[in-house]
Order: C-alpha cells, then structure tokens, then sequence
C-alpha cells in the first residue's frame, strides 16, 4: 500500500511567527487521529525555524521549490544542497503556480527531480492539465507527457500530485467521479513507465473540510496537496482527520 500524506502548501503567505504558532497548534492535537503522514511547506524564510520546532514532532516538513544546480549564478534561487542544510525531508516540484505563473517547463522539472532524489531529500511531483486542455479531450495526453519527461531515468523515493490547474485556488475542486477517472488513467500511465504501486498519488485542488471525506474515499487517493485549507490550522487538522 502507498503511504498516506496530508501536505500543506502555504505558497507565499505567513511570515515566521504566523508560521510557528500555526504550528504550536497543530502540534498541540492529537495527530494518532489521521492515517497520514503531516508534511508542512513553508516560505524558505521559515524552513529553519519550523523545522526546528518540529523535531521530535509527528510534522515533517518541505520546500515550495529548488534549483536544479548545485550553486552558481542563479540569484534568487536556492540549491538542493541549502535545503539539506536546512534538514528538509520534501520538496514540491513543478507545482503549476512555477510550471504556468514561472515558466518553467518539464525538463526543468525532470533536472530538479534528478537533483533532489540524488540528494536524499524526496521529491512531490505536481502534474495537473489546464481547463482548455481538459475540455479539448487533452488531459491523459498533458498527464502522460509531463510524467514521463518529469520520471524519465528517475529512481527512488518520489511521491506525485495530481492536481488540475483550474480546481487550484478557485473553491472548484474535480468531482470525485473526475478524480476517479483521472488517477486511475495516472496509474495506467505510471505502470507502463515501471512506476512501483507503493508511489503515493495526491489529489490537490481545492480540497476542504467540505470535500475532504469524499475525496479522501476515492480509490488511488493517497492523501491531498492543500493550498488555501492549509492556512487555517482548524481548517487543516480537520482535513487530516478525514483521511
Ligand atoms: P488550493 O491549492 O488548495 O488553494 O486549491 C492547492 C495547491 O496549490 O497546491
């Protein structure tokens, strides 16, 4: 069976004492309650500091983004090598805030899963199509290309999100009946590329307390990539416990 994981995605929002007393809080329930594994993602300003509090905590913690080098002239950027540093265990990778809002394109997303794999910390590979893209037909064809760029020569430990860019921050999340259909046509895909059945398949996309249990019921969800949810800790824990 592949591992459950409830990841929080807070993009660019809580400066650092926002972040520890979200994560004071969170620490403070009972985290027995859910099967999944709870992974925060902070702004790099607060890697440091969250990771910090959450030693000898059941939260784990990732990165938002990496570098694909491993130093140079990239100013703005940071390496693999500072997130191991800063002891992260997870970095999300080509969510499609970098894919469509950044540019970056899936060989840059391959080289940064290459990267991060090499350097022991895990990847969360983001895949997602876009409304016109699904409503054209298109969506297994965006699906299987950006999975097998992003995983080609890939191996080790990776985890992959299903997310579909138009149910990203608009409150309209897929159906169940749409995530049902889609990550079984993933798995499909992820069999013919030799993909291990043990790679946990996140469904992100407006998740919420609302939805969470239903979502959480479809068959291939191992778990959700949350946004908006994820800045409520009330909000969150709750997601959590439906999983
Ligand atoms: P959302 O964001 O939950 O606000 O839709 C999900 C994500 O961007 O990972």
């Amino acid at each position: 069976m592949p591992n459950k994981y409830c990841v929080a995605n807070w993009k660019m929002n809580f400066n650092g004492q926002q972040g520890q007393d979200f994560f004071e809080v969170l620490n403070s329930k009972d985290l027995n309650k859910g099967q999944s594994q709870i992974i925060l993602c902070p702004s790099y300003t607060s890697l440091f500091s969250i990771v910090g509090a959450s030693k000898n905590s059941a939260i784990s913690v990732g990165a938002q983004n990496v570098h694909y080098e491993d130093s140079g002239a990239f100013t703005g950027e940071i390496s693999v090598k500072m997130l191991n540093e800063a002891s992260v265990e997870f970095v999300i990778i080509g969510h499609s805030e970098r894919r469509h809002v950044f540019g970056e394109t899936d060989e840059m997303i391959h080289a940064k899963m290459l990267q991060s794999i090499q350097n022991g910390i895990t990847p969360i590979l983001c895949i997602g199509e876009r409304l016109d893209e699904r409503e054209s037909g298109n969506t297994d064809k965006v699906l299987r290309a950006q999975l097998e760029v992003g995983l080609s020569d890939v191996k080790g430990e990776y985890i992959i999100a299903y997310e579909p860019v138009w149910a990203i921050g608009t409150g309209q999340s897929a159906t169940s009946e749409m995530v049902v259909e889609t990550h079984a046509s993933i798995r499909s895909i992820l069999t013919e590329l030799n993909v291990s059945e043990k790679v946990s398949l996140l469904y992100g996309g407006s998740v919420s307390p609302q939805n969470a249990s239903a979502l959480a019921a479809v068959e291939n969800v191992d778990g959700f990539l949350i946004g908006g949810a994820s800045l409520d800790v009330d909000r969150f824990y709750s997601i959590y416990v439906n999983l």
